[in-house]
C-alpha cells in the first residue's frame, strides 16, 4: 500500500460535481470527493442528506444527472462493469436472501461472481469463520439477529475480495456490542489495504473509523477534514459536574481553574460546572478527585461527547432537522 498523499491519480474514488435529482428534490447537488487508496472516508450527514444517493451513483446502481466519478481508476458511467468487479457494497437495505442459510447465501454470491464451486465454498467457510457466524452458518438467515445479519451482509460484500468497499450506515440500529464488533471488522479490512467509503449519522463512528470526514446536508458538502479538525471546530468532549450544593458553583469552578482545567461554563441555578476534556482518558477521574479533595460533594457526572447535532449546530447554527420522514417515492 502506498503512503503517498491523496492526489487524484492515487485516489481510489474521485467524484466531481456529482448531481442527482428526483423530481423537485435535489438529493445530491454537487458533491466532490477524493478518497486515497487504503484510506477511510466517512460521509456524515442526517436523514435525507444524500448519502445513499451518492453511494448508489458511485457504485453504478443509479445514473448520474451531472458531474463525473471514477472508482478504482474507472469511470462509473463509461466502464461500470470494471467498477463493479472491484467494489463491494453493504447497503442500508440488505442483499441477503432470508430463505437461504448464511452459508448458502455466501456460496451463491461466489457462484454469481463466477467463482468455481470449490473456491466459492471455501471462501464462504472462511468468511463465516472470520465473522463469527460459523455456528449459525447452516441456519436460515431469517433466524439471525440484527448484528448477525449485518455481519453476513458485510461478509457477502467481501466474497469477491474487493479493493474498495462501500458501507452504507454499517451500524445503524445495532446494539453497542455488535456495533463495536462491526467497527473491529472494518478496521481489520482497512489494515489489509481495503479502501472504504462509509456513510453514517454518527460522529463517533466517523471519529473511530475515518481518516477523513465529509459532512453533507441537503446534497451539499458543508465541511470536510479529519475528525480531529471537526472536533476542534466544535469543541470536543466536555465534562459536566453537578454539585450537591448549587450555591458553591462559583467556588467549584474557581477550584477547577486553579488546578489547570479549562472551565467552559457554569450554571449557578443548576449547580453545574462544565470543563473541556483535552488531557486524555484520566482527566475525568482527576477532575472529580480534585473537587472531592477540596470538599465539594457531587451529585452527577456526565461526559458529553459531541454528536452530529453538535457538528451541525457549530457549522450551520441550526440543529439537525428532526427525522425527515416524508414518504419516499420508491422508483
Ligand atoms: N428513489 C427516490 N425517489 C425520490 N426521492 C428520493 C429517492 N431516493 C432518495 N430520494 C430523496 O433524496 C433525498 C436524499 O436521500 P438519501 O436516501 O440519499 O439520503 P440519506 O442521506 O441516505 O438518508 P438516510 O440517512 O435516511 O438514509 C431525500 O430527500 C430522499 O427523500
Ligand atoms: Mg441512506
Amino acid at each position: 500500500m502506498s503512503a503517498a498523499p491523496a492526489t487524484n491519480s492515487d485516489a481510489a474514488i474521485v467524484a466531481e460535481g456529482l448531481v442527482k435529482s428526483f423530481g423537485e428534490t435535489n438529493a445530491v447537488a454537487g458533491v466532490d470527493l477524493s478518497v486515497a487508496r487504503g484510506s477511510v472516508t466517512a460521509l456524515l450527514g442526517p436523514n435525507g442528506a444524500g448519502k445513499t444517493t451518492t453511494v448508489r451513483m458511485l457504485t453504478t446502481l443509479l445514473s448520474i444527472d451531472a458531474g463525473s466519478a471514477s472508482v478504482a481508476g474507472f469511470d462509473v458511467v463509461g466502464a461500470p462493469g470494471e467498477v463493479r468487479r472491484r467494489i463491494g457494497l453493504t447497503g442500508q437495505f440488505t442483499a441477503i436472501d432470508e430463505l437461504l442459510t448464511g452459508r448458502e447465501n455466501l456460496e451463491m454470491i461466489g457462484r454469481l461472481a463466477r467463482m468455481p464451486k470449490a473456491a466459492a465454498k471455501s471462501r464462504a467457510g472462511e468468511l463465516l469463520e472470520r465473522f463469527d457466524l460459523a455456528a449459525a452458518a447452516d441456519r436460515n438467515a431469517s433466524t439471525y439477529s440484527g448484528g448477525m445479519s449485518r455481519r453476513l451482509d458485510l461478509a457477502a460484500s467481501l466474497v469477491a475480495e474487493p479493493e474498495i468497499l462501500f458501507l452504507d450506515e454499517p451500524t445503524t440500529g445495532l446494539d453497542p456490542r455488535s456495533r463495536l464488533a462491526m467497527w473491529g471488522l472494518i478496521e481489520e479490512l482497512v489494515d489489509r489495504g481495503t479502501t472504504v467509503l462509509l456513510t453514517t449519522q454518527y460522529l463517533d463512528e466517523a471519529d473511530q473509523l475515518a481518516d477523513e470526514v465529509v459532512v453533507i446536508d441537503h446534497g451539499r458538502v458543508i465541511a470536510r477534514g479529519t475528525s480531529d479538525e471537526l472536533k476542534d471546530d466544535i469543541g470536543g468532549e466536555r465534562l459536566e459536574l453537578k454539585l450537591k450544593d448549587a450555591a458553591r458553583t462559583g467556588a467549584a469552578s474557581a477550584e477547577l481553574s486553579r488546578g489547570g482545567a479549562e472551565v467552559i461554563g457554569s450554571d449557578e441555578s443548576e449547580g453545574t460546572v462544565t470543563a473541556a476534556l483535552t488531557r486524555g482518558p484520566l482527566e475525568v477521574a482527576d477532575l472529580i478527585k480534585q473537587l472531592d479533595g477540596a470538599g465539594f460533594a457531587l451529585d452527577e457526572v456526565v461526559v458529553h461527547r459531541p454528536t452530529l447535532d453538535d457538528v451541525f449546530l457549530s457549522l450551520t447554527g441550526e440543529h439537525v432537522e428532526g427525522g425527515e420522514d416524508e414518504a419516499k417515492e420508491i422508483h
